[in-house]
């Protein structure tokens, strides 16, 4: 693909022999050992179709015994491995680089418990987001975290990206909400940090390196996570405004106004609603006789639908008098709520479907961030499409471009412009979707040398080898031996 880095396979690592595959046999049973090219393809190759590695082999171990029985296999013999939860991973961080096993965590799906009075859930790292989404409604809780790709995604993918998503405005970073988990490690050292607890300071609180490193430092098998009560009353309005300034004070409205109810803030611009609108079935223009520049999707959240709607009522009333939104529709019911839900959602696959996209996810100030798109627009000829949207209320941009296919010429006008830009503006060059294999090579941008370099001793302490996910996440050449 083209975006990918040039890196060079490690010499060191392994290849896989019919001894190893006969160890596997053995303790995973044939069915485990998955080495059909079909299924192979799939799992090589990620969600966007833009990275592809040539693995021969993938591993579904069924209990945290068998995970640790591989890695301690696969650390002995120095054969890389590559954790795999949903593969929805935007970042090259689920796919082999070149032929690291696949260890796919798909077949651990159980829950465990689920304490209705704490709404703490405690399930296997393979749960699909959406299954627990389902699971915790029928008990009168939500996930403190839901994203577009709830369908695939696991949980354990989720903890390994520290996945920000729709409701992180309101419940906070999974660093909050995830009370424990179990990990193993390269050498199947099996770690226990399955706590059940709110408040634990026996020491350093060792999960957050798991939270977040992509699959980098360990597996995670189990995970124990917050879960809050499903309030009744959900508000959800979809708002236009003519211009960037309308959103900012839009946003500083609603946190004032709505308060404690505000559940979701949500932006895209006039480009990105164009994009769904082409290349998105039975999505219908909130606004179909009017064209705008920027679109807001406001969700609130409360216990009472009455005093909640007054409240959103007001907010509307005045930012209109005060001409912040030019256009709005407040959804009546469930369905209209999930169609404005729908545009806002389907603007990744939009945007796969209308041909190559260059994707950055950026935390910048809010102030500044839409200067970049400007600024991006201005260097780029028109064939290339600039789109924006994402979290607003987060402060994160997302700024793809959209391009009738991957060429080489149109990234070189991007990039380093873009982690330039992000740096100087004190931002970071990911905000949700982490580094994996794209961005290993440009921590520098957002982290200081000796960050990196800490970074790189923990990596080599827990793992020495350096078998768990290579060439991700860190600078590769901080790991070729010499
Ligand atoms: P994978 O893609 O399989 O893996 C992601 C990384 O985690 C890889 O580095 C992998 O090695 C590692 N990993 C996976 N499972 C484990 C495990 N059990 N133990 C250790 N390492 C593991 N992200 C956001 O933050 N916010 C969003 O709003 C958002 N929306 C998205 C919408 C769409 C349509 C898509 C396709 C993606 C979106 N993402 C979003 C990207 C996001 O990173 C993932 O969707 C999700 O968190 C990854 O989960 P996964 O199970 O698919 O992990
Ligand atoms: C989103 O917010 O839609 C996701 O992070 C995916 C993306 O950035 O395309
Ligand atoms: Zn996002």
């Amino acid at each position: 693909a083209s975006q990918a880095t040039i890196i060079q396979r490690r010499p060191d690592f392994s290849t896989i022999s019919s001894e190893d595959l006969s160890y596997f046999k053995n303790i995973l049973g044939e069915i485990g050992v998955v080495q059909d090219e079909e299924t192979l393809d799939a799992v090589n190759t990620d969600w966007m179709r833009k990275y592809k590695g040539t693995s021969k082999l993938m591993l579904q171990p069924r209990t945290v015994e068998e995970v640790s029985q591989i890695l301690k296999y696969c650390n002995s013999r120095c054969l890389a491995v590559v954790p795999q939860g949903g593969n929805t991973g935007l970042v090259g961080g689920s796919v082999p680089a070149f032929d690291e096993v696949i260890v796919s965590i798909s077949h651990m799906n159980k829950i465990i418990s689920f304490d209705k009075v704490s709404g703490i859930l405690v399930c296997e790292a393979g749960c699909i987001l959406e299954n627990l989404i389902a699971f915790l409604d029928n008990e009168g809780f939500v996930m403190p975290l839901d994203l577009g790709a709830k369908g695939s995604c696991q949980i354990g993918g989720n903890v390994s990206t520290n996945a920000g998503g729709l409701r992180l405005l309101r419940y906070g970073s999974l660093h909050g909400s995830v009370l424990g988990l179990e990990v193993v490690l390269a050498n199947g050292t099996v770690l226990d940090m399955l706590g059940t607890l709110r408040k634990d300071n026996t020491g350093y609180d060792l999960k957050h390196l798991f939270i977040g490193s992509e699959g980098s430092l360990g597996i995670v098998t189990k995970v124990s996570i917050l879960t809050p009560p499903k309030l009744s009353s959900v508000n959800v309005c979809f708002l236009a405004c003519k211009d960037y300034a309308s959103c900012l004070k839009l946003l500083l409205e609603a946190k004032r106004k709505l308060g404690e109810i505000l559940s979701a803030f949500e932006f895209l611009d006039h480009d990105a609603m164009d994009l769904v609108l082409k290349h998105l079935e039975g999505v219908r223009n909130p606004f179909p006789f009017s064209m705008h520049n920027f679109y807001v999707l406001i969700e609130t959240t409360g216990s009472s639908e009455s005093y909640d709607r007054e409240k959103l009522d007001a907010f509307l009333l005045n930012s209109m008098e005060n001409d912040l939104i030019s256009d709005g529709v407040v959804a009546q019911d469930i369905t209209q709520a999930s169609s404005c839900w729908h545009i806002r959602e389907g603007i990744p696959e939009a945007l796969m479907k209308a041909g190559g996209v260059y994707k950055y996810d950026l935390s910048i100030p809010v102030e500044k961030m839409y200067d970049l798109v400007e600024e991006m627009r201005v260097r780029l000829d028109a064939s290339a499409k600039v789109v924006a949207y994402g979290h607003l209320g987060d402060g994160n941009l997302h700024l793809n471009i959209s391009t009738p296919q991957y060429d080489d010429n149109i990234l070189s006008q991007i990039e380093p412009f873009v982690y330039e830009w992000t740096s100087k503006h004190k931002g970071s060059i990911s905000a949700e979707h982490g580094l994996g294999l794209m961005k290993a090579n440009k921590i520098h941008y957002t982290k200081s040398p000796e960050t990196v370099q800490l970074m790189a001793s923990i990596k080599k302490l827990l793992d020495p080898s350096g078998i768990l996910n290579p060439y991700k996440v860190l600078p590769p050449s901080l790991f070729t031996k010499s």
